[in-house]
C-alpha cells in the first residue's frame, strides 16, 4: 500500500516538513512529479535544509528515497543539493535510487524558459525558471531525454541535437536573452557525472515489489493542487499533475494501491507567481500574514502572496485528491487576529457558486467571508492537543464541517517538534 501527501493550496503548504515528521512510519518516501520549481523545508536540531529534488525523507538512515519517473530532474541543482547533504554521511548510492524514466532538465530548457516568460509581458505565468515547462513539454511530444539515455555511449549525441533545436526555438521568441552555453553546459556536463555515481532503477519495479513485499510506502507531492495543469487556475499553472492521479503516472502504482491520502493546506493562503487568488489580501492583514509567517518563495525568494483561507478551493481539492486527512499549517501565524474570516462561496458572473469555475478573474468573481473569532495565545510552545485554543478547535471544526474530512495535525512552527496530533 501507498499513501500520498499532496498540498492542497498553490504550493508551499509545507509538505516537506509533514513528510520529514512521517517518514519514521514509512520504509520509502518517493517524490513523483514537478522538479526543482519545488522548494521544500525541513527545520530540525536547530537547522534548515531546502530540498528541491531529493525527497523530504532523506535525513532519516531508515527510508530509501526515490525520485520517480514523473519528476523532472535538474543535474546542476541535483548536484548542489548532494553538496548541502555532503556532511551528514547519507550513504546516496543505496538511499538514493533514481528512476530511469524521469527527464532531465537540460540547460536550454532553462532558457527556453525565461524566453517564453519574457515574451509574454504582463501576461507571463511567473514560473520559477527552472525549465519545468520546456522540460514536460518535450516529454510529452516524445522528444524528452531521460535519465537512462545517459547510460548509452553516444548520449552527448542526442543531447546536442535537442540542444540545437531548443536554440532555434529560443530564436523564434524574438527576446533579449543573454547566456553562455559552453558556461552553461561544463557546469552541466560536470553535474552529469556526479549523477550517474548514483543508482538509476526501473522505479514502477523497484515499488511495486516492494508493496508486494509489504514495505510502506509515502509519496511526496510537489507544487500544489491549484497548480495542477488540468485542475488548477490555468494556464497560471504548473506543467505536471500535482493531483493525486499524478502519483499513479509519475510512480507507476495502481489506483487501488493508494491508502492514505493526506491533504495539507496552510491556516491562510499563500501564492507565489502570476494568477488569479479570490481570498489575497492587499491589506495590513495580508502584511501582517507575510511577516510573521515569513512568506518567500524557498525556491526563488519572490515574496508570497497572502489571503484568507479559502474554503470553496479547498473543498475543491479535498474533492479531487480523494482526501481522507486534513493537515492544517501555520496555525501559530493567524494568533493575534480578532476576527478571522475564511470564503464560503463565489460571486460569479453575479451568481453565488460553490465550486472553481472555469475562469476565475478579478471582473466575474468576488467572494463571500464569514467570520470566525480567533485566538490570542502562541501555539508555538505547544505539543498536545488539549494546550490549543477553544478558538482554533472552533476553527477547525468549521473546515472539517465544510469540507467532510477529519484534520488529523495541527502543525504550529516550522521546527519538525512543532508538530501536534489531533
Ligand atoms: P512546501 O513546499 O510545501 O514543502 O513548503 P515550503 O517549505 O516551501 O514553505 C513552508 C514554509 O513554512 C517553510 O518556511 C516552513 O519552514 C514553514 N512552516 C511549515 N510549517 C509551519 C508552521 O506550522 N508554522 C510556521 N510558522 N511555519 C511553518
Ligand atoms: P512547492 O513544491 C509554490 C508556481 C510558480 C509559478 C507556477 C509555474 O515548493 O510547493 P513553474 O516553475 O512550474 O513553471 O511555475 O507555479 N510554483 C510554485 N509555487 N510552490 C511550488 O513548489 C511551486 N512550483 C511552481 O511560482 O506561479
Ligand atoms: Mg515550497
Amino acid at each position: 500500500m501507498i499513501d500520498l501527501l499532496l498540498g492542497l493550496q498553490w504550493g508551499d503548504e509545507g509538505k516537506g516538513k509533514i513528510v520529514d515528521v512521517l517518514t519514521k512510519d514509512y520504509d520509502i518516501i518517493a517524490r513523483f512529479q514537478g522538479g526543482p520549481n519545488a522548494g521544500h523545508t525541513l527545520i530540525f536540531d536547530g537547522n534548515k535544509h531546502v530540498l528541491h529534488t531529493i525527497p523530504s525523507g532523506i535525513f532519516h538512515k531508515t527510508a530509501i528515497n526515490i525520485v520517480g519517473n514523473g519528476v523532472v530532474i535538474d543535474p546542476v541543482i541535483f548536484k548542489n543539493e548532494l553538496d548541502n547533504l555532503s556532511k551528514y554521511n547519507i550513504d546516496f548510492k543505496t538511499r538514493l535510487l533514481i528512476s530511469r524514466k524521469a527527464h532531465v532538465i537540460l540547460p536550454t530548457h532553462r532558457l527556453l524558459d525565461a524566453a517564453s516568460e519574457k515574451s509574454k509581458g504582463k501576461a507571463k505565468i511567473g514560473s520559477t525558471l527552472k525549465g519545468i515547462g520546456p522540460t514536460y513539454m518535450d516529454k510529452t511530444g516524445r522528444n524528452g531525454f531521460r535519465i537512462g539515455d545517459l547510460d548509452f555511449a553516444n548520449w552527448k549525441d542526442k543531447y546536442r541535437a535537442l540542444t540545437q533545436k531548443h536554440l532555434k526555438m529560443i530564436d523564434f521568441y524574438e527576446v533579449d536573452l543573454e547566456f553562455n552555453l559552453e558556461n552553461l553546459e561544463n557546469e552541466f556536463f560536470n553535474a552529469i557525472e556526479v549523477l550517474k555515481t548514483l543508482t538509476f532503477i526501473d522505479s514502477e519495479e523497484y515499488i511495486n515489489n516492494a508493496m508486494a513485499n509489504g514495505k510502506t510506502i509515502l509519496a511526496e507531492g510537489a507544487q500544489g493542487s491549484l497548480l495542477d495543469i488540468d485542475f488548477g487556475t490555468y494556464p497560471f499553472v504548473t506543467s505536471s499533475n500535482t493531483t493525486a492521479a499524478g502519483a499513479c503516472t509519475g510512480l507507476g502504482v495502481a489506483p487501488n494501491k493508494i491508502n492514505e491520502v493526506f491533504g495539507i493546506f496552510k491556516a491562510y493562503t499563500t501564492r507565489v507567481g502570476s494568477g488569479p487568488f479570490p481570498t489575497e489580501l492587499f491589506d495590513e492583514d495580508g502584511k501582517t500574514m507575510a511577516k510573521v509567517g515569513h512568506e518567500f518563495g524557498a525556491t526563488t525568494g519572490r515574496p508570497r502572496r497572502c489571503g484568507w483561507l479559502d474554503l470553496v478551493a479547498l473543498k475543491y481539492a479535498v474533492q479531487i485528491n480523494g482526501v481522507t486527512q486534513l493537515m492544517m499549517m501555520k496555525g501559530d501565524v493567524l494568533s493575534g487576529f480578532d476576527t478571522l474570516k475564511v470564503c464560503t462561496s463565489y460571486n460569479y458572473k453575479g451568481k453565488e457558486i460553490t465550486h472553481l469555475p472555469y475562469n476565475i478573474e478579478k471582473e466575474n468573481t468576488s467572494v463571500n467571508y464569514i467570520n470566525i473569532k480567533g485566538w490570542k495565545e502562541d501555539l508555538t510552545q505547544m505539543t498536545k492537543a488539549n494546550e490549543l485554543p477553544q478558538n482554533l478547535n472552533d476553527y477547525v471544526a468549521f473546515i472539517e464541517k465544510f469540507v467532510g474530512v477529519p484534520v488529523k495535525i495541527v502543525s504550529v512552527g516550522p521546527d519538525r517538534k512543532q508538530t501536534i496530533i489531533v
